[in-house]
C-alpha cells in the first residue's frame, strides 16, 4: 500500500483498482504516511497559508427535494427566509473588514432570485470590492443563467456532483434531478470560465467503496480547481434521518488522496468535519486541505440555514468565528491570510 501512496505521490495518478485497494486496506500508519505527504505537496505549493471564505448563507428555500438535505423543500419545519440585498452587502461590509477577499454567495434553489437579480447583487459586490472574489453556490442553473452571472463578475462556482455513481445518485435525490445534468453544468461553468468546485459528501447513504473510487476518477477527469467534502450529517426531518453519519477517519484519507491527485486543488477542512468532531477542522488541514469557509450570515438567521443537525457556530459574530479560527489554525504551525486565495493551477 505504501507503494501506492508513493506513486500517487509522484504521479498524482491511480487507476481504479488502485484506489479501490487504497481505500479498502486502509488503516492509521497508512493514513499518516498519506498525510505526511499530502502536508509535503500543500507546504510545496500553498506554504502554511490557509485560505478564508467568508460564506454567506443568502436564501433556505429551496425547489429540490434532495432526501439528505435539511432546507429541503418538503421540510415544513424550515424555518424560511431570504437576505436582501443591503443585507448581503452589509455581510460583505462586515467580512472586509475582517480581512475575507472572497464571498460564497450559497442558498437553495431559490427562483425568488432570479438571473437579474443575482446578477445586480455580484456586480455590486465587485464594483464595492474590486480587490475580492465571488463565489456562487445556486445549485443548476442553465448556461445561459451561468454565462449571465459570469459576466456581471462572478468568479467561482461551487456545484457539489454529490456522487459520480448513476444509480447512487438516484438514491440520494427525487428522479427529476440526474447525474448527467449535474456533471453537464459542470462541464459548462468550466467551460465559461469560472473556477469550478465540486465534491460529495462521505459515508452519504448507500455510498460503497465503489461509489467513492468513481467519485474520485470523476474528479481527476473533471480538474476542478476546488474540491469540497464533508461528513454526511443526518438532518432530523429528512427522510435520512436515520442514517449513520460519515466518519472523521474516511473524509480525512479522502482529503489526502484528492490532495496527491490533484496538488494544487483548494480544499475545504468544512464546516460539517467540524460538527462531527472538536478538532476536524484542524485534522483536516493536517490531512492536506487549505481552505476554511467560516460563516458571515447574519446571527439571526444563522440557525435557520440547516443542512444537519448540531451544525457548529450558529450562535456566533462573524468576528468570534474569524478569532475562533485564527487560534485553531495557529495551534497547529499554519496561518490564515488576507488573500483571495486563486488556485494556483495554470
Ligand atoms: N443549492 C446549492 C447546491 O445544490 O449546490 C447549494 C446549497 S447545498 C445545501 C450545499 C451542499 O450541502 C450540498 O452540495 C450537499 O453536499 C451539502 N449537504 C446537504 N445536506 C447535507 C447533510 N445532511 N450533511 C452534510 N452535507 C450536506
Ligand atoms: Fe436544495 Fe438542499 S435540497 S439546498
Amino acid at each position: 500500500m505504501i507503494k501506492i501512496i508513493d506513486k500517487l505521490a509522484t504521479e498524482h495518478n491511480l487507476s481504479y483498482d488502485e484506489l479501490h485497494r487504497l481505500i479498502e486496506h486502509r488503516n492509521e500508519e497508512l493514513a499518516e504516511y498519506l498525510f505526511e505527504k499530502a502536508r509535503q505537496v500543500r507546504i510545496l505549493h500553498y506554504g502554511h497559508d490557509v485560505y478564508m471564505r467568508g460564506l454567506i448563507e443568502f436564501t433556505n428555500y429551496c425547489r429540490n427535494d434532495c432526501y439528505y438535505c435539511g432546507i429541503r423543500k418538503s421540510n415544513c419545519n424550515a424555518d424560511r427566509y431570504r437576505l436582501t440585498k443591503d443585507q448581503i452587502l452589509d455581510c460583505c461590509a462586515v467580512g472586509y473588514e475582517l480581512g475575507f477577499r472572497t464571498f460564497v454567495l450559497q442558498g437553495g434553489e431559490d427562483g425568488y432570485y432570479t438571473d437579474e437579480i443575482m446578477a445586480d447583487i455580484v456586480s455590486s459586490i465587485k464594483s464595492k470590492y474590486p480587490d475580492c472574489a465571488v463565489t456562487l453556490s445556486l445549485g443548476e442553473k442553465s448556461y445561459e443563467s451561468y454565462k449571465m452571472l459570469y459576466e456581471a463578475g462572478a468568479d467561482r462556482y461551487l456545484l457539489r456532483h454529490e456522487t459520480a455513481n448513476a444509480d447512487h445518485y438516484s438514491k440520494l435525490h427525487p428522479s427529476i434531478l440526474s447525474l448527467e445534468t449535474r456533471k453537464q453544468c459542470l462541464y459548462n461553468l468550466k467551460e465559461i470560465g469560472y473556477q469550478v468546485g465540486c465534491g460529495f459528501m462521505v459515508g452519504s447513504p448507500f455510498q460503497t467503496t465503489e461509489c467513492l473510487v468513481e467519485d474520485l476518477l470523476f474528479i481527476k477527469e473533471l480538474q476542478p480547481h476546488m474540491v469540497g467534502i464533508g461528513p454526511f450529517i443526518p438532518h432530523k426531518d429528512t427522510p435520512f434521518a436515520d442514517k449513520t453519519a460519515g466518519t472523521l477517519e474516511l473524509t480525512l484519507f479522502l482529503l489526502g488522496i484528492i490532495r496527491l491527485m490533484l496538488p494544487f486543488v483548494l480544499l475545504p477542512a468544512t464546516t460539517a468535519l467540524g460538527t462531527i468532531h472538536p478538532k476536524g477542522r484542524e485534522l483536516g488541514i493536517l490531512a492536506g486541505a487549505n481552505v476554511v469557509m467560516p460563516n458571515l450570515s447574519p446571527t439571526d438567521v444563522r440557525n435557520k440555514y440547516l443542512l444537519y443537525d448540531n451544525k457548529i457556530c450558529t450562535g456566533d459574530e462573524a468576528a468570534e468565528c474569524r478569532m475562533c479560527l485564527n487560534r485553531r489554525v495557529e495551534s497547529i504551525g499554519y496561518k490564515l491570510v488576507v488573500s483571495r486565495g486563486d488556485c494556483k493551477m495554470r
